[in-house]
């Protein structure tokens, strides 16, 4: 029973929440390994649509969710998911959320320094403005508040004033004000921070069903993306173990998740971008605006450079291609390779496809174009936003 984890292949929004909610039908534990709300995961049930942010998708299909030591975690936007979910599905997350005490905290003044930080220079990095890149600055300058800090409100104070001493001008807040907040919050969620993180992965990594959910996408990699227009941890498979504090099993699935086409937020290079009219199409028919941000995103095709240089970071096993329903009805679809755009045929149907055999024969020569030239294959096809739209390609054991 491999462990599976989901990884963006593109810049983000490549559809992994989805795809995380339906590997995690059967999943003990779902698992989130950085990031925060920064990220946006669109699951569609029967009961509606789910806009989750910090919790792991898993937790609609009753998995526990485990939120590792890598992440920046806002507790107010945590605090509605669990209401959101808690009302709506009818169920209780009491007993289901497990947080790692070494998970640093986003507090009010990151979100406004990184409001700030973006509006005096023009929107320097386009960031999701909440306040993930300043939480993360102050993990790394060591005046960071985490939330095993809450489990202890006497040390805590030491720690406020260390952090509102490396704030100075944007401090936000009095030292009263923010021990308020951090009191309150510790109130309410002492009793999900766990302090043995690294104990209890290894003893559930060894037989319990596990899907780990990886946010934003492999080419906003803090190291390995587009730097500077990055996010501001590792969102890429090697890092989760050190992310977590935990060695995974080597038989660890890596699935590299990639949208038929391409999409950015934000500002950077996307040499595949389409500012013509195909691009507003894909963004109208792939409703490509942010979940987070409500920002219009960049649109353009598949780059094949990118996929290959991403399965070279990641090592996937197998590739989850997704929304290639959006592209039904383009005469000509585009992938870029080798640093030159090539036209391939398009297809028409592919939404309403029930098993790989139906799907059409262009969208299957698109997939073996991907495939002969990554040495990937493409095991899972998303042709639709719920459930059922999820294709699996049966192996033959005929050869
Ligand atoms: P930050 O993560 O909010 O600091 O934003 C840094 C960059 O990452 C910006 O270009 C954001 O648009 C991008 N980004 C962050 N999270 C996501 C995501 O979940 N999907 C897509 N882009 C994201």
């Amino acid at each position: 029973m491999a462990i599976k984890s989901v990884i963006g292949g593109q810049w983000g929004d490549e559809g992994k929440g989805k795809l995380v909610d339906w590997l995690s039908e059967d999943a003990d534990y779902c698992i989130r390994f950085q990031g925060g709300a920064n990220a946006g995961h669109t699951i569609t049930l029967d009961g509606g649509v789910f806009k989750l942010r910090l919790l792991p998708s898993g937790i609609l299909r009753g998995a526990d969710a485990i939120l590792g030591a890598g992440m920046a975690l806002n507790l107010d936007v945590l605090s509605s998911e669990v209401e959101d979910i808690e009302r709506r599905l009818k169920v209780s997350l009491e007993d289901s959320i497990h947080i790692d005490a070494k998970a640093h905290l986003v507090l009010p003044t990151h979100i406004y320094e990184d409001i700030v930080r973006e509006e005096q220079s023009g929107n320097r990095i386009g960031t999701t403005r909440n306040g993930i890149g300043l939480c993360y600055e102050d993990r790394a300058r060591r005046v960071g508040i985490r939330a095993g800090d809450l489990l202890d409100t006497r040390s805590l104070r030491d720690k406020v004033v260390v952090f509102l001493e490396a704030h100075g001008q944007y401090t936000l807040f009095q030292f009263d004000k923010l021990m308020g907040i951090l009191e309150e919050w510790a109130d309410i969620w002492r009793g999900f921070v766990r302090t043995d993180m690294t104990s209890f992965l290894h003893e559930i990594f060894k037989d319990k069903e596990i899907v780990i959910e990886g946010a934003q996408g492999t080419l906003l990699d803090i190291s390995h993306g587009t730097y500077p227009y990055v996010t501001s941890s590792h969102t890429i498979a090697p890092s989760i173990g050190a992310s977590l504090g935990c060695a995974l099993p080597r038989d660890t699935e890596v699935i590299g998740v990639f949208k038929a086409y391409c999409t950015r937020v934000g500002k950077g290079d996307f040499l595949s971008e389409d500012l013509g009219v195909d691009g507003d199409k894909l963004q109208a028919i792939g409703k490509e605006v942010g979940v987070v941000t409500q920002r219009r995103r960049r649109c353009g095709w598949l780059n094949l450079d990118d996929l290959i240089y991403a399965h070279q970071l990641n090592g996937f096993t197998q590739i989850a291609l997704t929304k290639v329903d959006v592209l039904d009805g383009f005469e000509q679809v585009k992938v870029w390779y080798q640093d030159q755009m090539h036209l391939l045929d398009g297809w028409v149907g592919s939404g309403e496809a029930k098993s790989w055999e139906e799907l059409p024969e262009n969208l299957i020569k698109f997939i073996s174009f991907i495939e002969e030239r990554s040495g990937v294959p493409v095991g899972i096809v998303s042709n639709g936003p719920s459930r059922s739209q999820t294709i699996v390609r049966e192996v033959s054991n005929e050869d």
